[in-house]
């Protein structure tokens, strides 16, 4: 089991490059095996979930190699579509290869999805657009066997916009007969990062970005060479780390569009923010002041970010008021921040969160990804040393982390038990 030591108490200063977005790298290296050739993917960050995600590639027959700044992918040798049952539990987001197999070869074979537990993650949306495509889809002991002869493009209305089931639909149907239109699709980068790599490929998909995209099937598909966008939850927790910690920092590699919510609020508690070409410079206030937040689909405030802002606010002047929409059991951080001296109550999907001056160094314990960072930086704002376990599951979507944080002059280091 590995955790962090953190020595809390010291100012951030300097500049941090972002890593490419997690949520875009796995959908994407999903969708190398349309090709049925060679993908070249630049930007992919080094984090656990998308070593997990080559593991399966290697294990469905695709080679996979790094060569410096790059992975290349060969899909050509795809001989399985059955994703092992131990990989799939790792990660929720192995559901997506099932969209990618289906396209390419009108069959897979997959069991329910791991990944954090932030709440029921049901997988209906994806598995009602499968049979809106005409898949046929049965289920024994908890395997789900999904096949179709034929693919034929449909207008799919999701109840929710569902970032994992508009990916899915998008990879079913890039190599199908026919039409496809999502309507209620997300919204969200990554889905115009999907978009834009599959067209590099030769697909015809317009409208990401927007809530209703149309996929016109092709019957084939090219090699590809393509760059990920920057990680936007990344760059909004540095912005967060610092924004608690206090100091400047200059962050490289961000597209400041996709984290405007998060620029709002940390000007409305105080920071001021200077958007520059390619990046984001922050400095900090003296003190934090309260501000309320609501998470909703893109372009609304991310869920992903949740945990994060709700943590920078435990020691702000007065009270805000956090309301998540999106899962229903992503409040556990919290828990943990009272070992600290956090002050809230919760209300069903509302925390109250009541800003205090000092958080003492606790031993706590990361029960998720966004949850565990959350730890990190109030453990680098309380007095003392802090040691935060369970980092497995940080280390699933933080590239470098602790480099980068050192690098900004915090204390922090990863010790092996
Ligand atoms: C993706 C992101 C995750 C982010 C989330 C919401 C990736 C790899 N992960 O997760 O970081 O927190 O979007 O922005 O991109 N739902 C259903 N039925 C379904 C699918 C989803 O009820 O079939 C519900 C979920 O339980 C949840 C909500 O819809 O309450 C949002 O889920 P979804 O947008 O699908 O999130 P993911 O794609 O899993």
């Amino acid at each position: 089991m590995a955790s962090y030591i953190i020595e809390g108490g010291r100012k951030l200063e300097g500049e941090v490059d972002i890593s490419g977005a997690k949520n875009s790298a796995l959908p994407i290296i999903a969708g190398t095996i349309l090709n049925g050739g060679i993908s070249k993917l630049y930007n992919v960050p080094n984090i656990h979930d998308t070593k997990m995600m080559f593991r399966i590639l290697e294990e469905l027959g695709c080679k996979v190699k790094k060569d410096k700044n790059k992975y290349i992918i060969d899909s050509s040798r795809l001989n399985s579509c059955d994703i092992p049952e131990d990989l799939m539990r790792e990660m929720r987001s192995s559901v997506i290869i099932a969209g990618a197999l289906i396209g390419k070869n009108r069959k897979a074979c997959f069991s329910c999805p791991g990944g954090c537990d932030i709440g029921s993650r049901p997988i209906d949306l994806h598995l009602k657009a499968f049979k809106e495509l005409g898949i046929n889809i049965s289920e024994d002991s908890g395997r789900i066997e999904c096949s179709a002869d034929n693919i034929n493009g449909s207008k799919i209305r999701l109840d929710f916009p569902s970032v994992g089931a508009t990916e899915n639909i998008i990879l079913s149907s890039v190599l199908a007969e026919g039409e496809t239109t999502i309507i209620n699709a997300a919204m969200e980068p990554e889905i115009v990062d999907l978009q834009n790599f599959l067209n590099r490929m030769g697909a015809k998909i317009a409208g990401a970005g927007s809530n209703v995209i149309v996929i016109n099937g092709v019957k084939k598909l090219k090699d590809v060479s393509y760059n990920i966008i920057p990680d936007r939850i990344e760059a909004g927790t540095f912005l967060c780390m610092t924004a608690m910690n206090g100091g400047e920092v200059k962050l490289n590699n961000v597209i400041s569009e996709h984290i405007e919510p998060v620029i709002q609020k940390l000007e409305d508690a105080g920071c001021k923010l200077n958007i520059i070409h390619n990046g984001i410079e922050l400095k900090a206030p003296k003190r934090l002041r309260a501000v309320d937040i609501k998470t909703m689909p893109y372009p609304g405030f991310p869920t992903d970010m949740q945990s994060i802002f709700g943590t920078i606010m435990t020691v702000a002047k007065g009270t805000s008021i956090v309301i998540e929409n999106i899962f229903e059991n992503r409040f556990k951080y919290l828990d943990e921040l009272s070992r600290m001296g956090a002050k809230y109550t919760i209300e069903g999907r509302t925390a109250i969160i009541k800003g205090v001056r000092k958080l003492n160094s606790a031993n706590v314990r990361a029960k998720d990804l966004r949850g565990g960072i959350s730890l990190v930086i109030a453990g680098m704002y309380a007095n003392g040393k802090t040691k935060v376990d369970n980092i497995e599951y940080i280390l699933r979507g933080y590239d470098n982390l602790d480099n980068k944080i050192r690098s900004l002059g915090g204390r922090i280091h990863l010790y092996n038990e």
